[in-house]
């Protein structure tokens, strides 16, 4: 395993701020549910330089990759276990064992409320059969394909919540921290980059829990020049505990590319959707001409890598 990872280091295509990298959002999630292994195996084989894991934990403290803290919207939870609802009505993966989980089936994300899946033009709702894979196995997975294929692919996990999880109980960044160390990742010349939306804990992550490798902010909508604010610190603060920012895709990304390099920061915007395009792009050609020609982002996030990585690396 260990030679697998080390092998990684000199694809880190964009880390050096050579050539940007292309980060396939939830796996290959624009051709099949996300964060399934299914959707992670086809984005390493559609080219993506990195594969994104949001990570929240289960009842017994295990992490599992799935977007939200919630089961209810991208599995069959509700008929397979209708009673186990908070008093909001939601599903809570903290609420279920490993073993429950891997009971359900995974599906394309739907609505709350309509039960229709979200982006219809994707693979249908309820299909086939999918699992909830916890991390150490997506890790596998990864480090699996890296060797069968002779190509690298690096990891992109995302701490989910980490306030929340702490509150009940649970430190999801000290559980994973160790899982990435132990599968070889563990400096800024391995092919991880830790993600995180709370500055606290991307603080925290670096300093008191020792995180040497990669870490990015992701910071949710940023405009050009916008004020600092108890919330949203400086690019400055950031600069020095993180390596880069994920803001939003926004009409006036160029400024806060250049704010952010001129700080030191590499930028990783979210999330390229050729199925929900941004309402100012007037094409996906377009987006990508600015975000990559243009604004000169370090890397990005999308639900359809193959689209990414043809224009970024000029169909690698
Ligand atoms: O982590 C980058 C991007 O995934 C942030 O948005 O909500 O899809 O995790 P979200
Ligand atoms: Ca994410």
């Amino acid at each position: 395993m260990m030679k697998t990872i080390a092998t990684l280091s000199s694809a880190l295509v964009g880390i050096a701020g050579a050539q940007p990298i292309v980060i396939a959002h939830r796996g290959a999630s624009g051709y099949l549910p996300e964060h399934t292994l299914e959707a992670k195996a086809m984005a390493h084989a559609m080219g993506a330089d990195f594969i994104e894991q949001d990570i929240v934990l289960t009842k017994d403290d295990v992490p599992v990759v799935m977007h939200d803290i919630y089961l209810d919207t991208i599995s069959d939870v509700a008929q397979k276990f209708p009673d186990r609802h908070r008093a909001n009505g939601r599903y809570y993966a903290l609420d279920f064992t490993l073993a429950e989980i891997k009971q359900l089936n995974a599906t394309e994300r739907f609505s709350e409320k309509t039960g229709k899946q979200v982006y219809p033009k994707r693979f249908p709702k309820g299909a086939s059969s999918f699992q909830i894979p916890t991390l150490e196995e997506e890790l596998e997975l990864i480090e699996g394909l890296n060797k069968s294929t002779g190509r690298a692919a690096g990891i992109y996990p995302e701490i989910k919540q980490p306030k929340w999880h702490r509150s009940e109980g649970h430190d999801i960044s000290a559980i994973v921290l160790p899982i990435l160390k132990k599968h070889g990742y563990a400096t800024k010349t391995d092919a991880c980059i830790v993600q995180c939306f709370e500055f606290e804990e991307v603080k925290r992550i670096r300093t008191e829990l020792g995180w040497e490798g990669r870490l990015i902010y992701l910071m949710g909508s940023f405009k050009k020049g916008e004020k600092v604010t108890n919330e949203k610190p400086s690019l400055a603060e950031i600069a020095k505990v993180a390596d880069g920012i994920g803001p939003a895709i926004s009409a006036d990304i160029v400024d806060v590319v250049a704010q952010a390099h001129a700080a030191g920061l590499q930028v990783h915007p979210y999330t390229l959707r050729i199925d929900d395009l941004p309402k100012w792009a007037k094409s996906t050609e377009e987006l990508l001409h600015l975000l990559f020609d243009v604004a000169k982002v370090d890397g990005l996030f999308s639900d359809f890598p193959d689209v990414a990585v043809r224009h970024a690396h000029g169909g690698k």
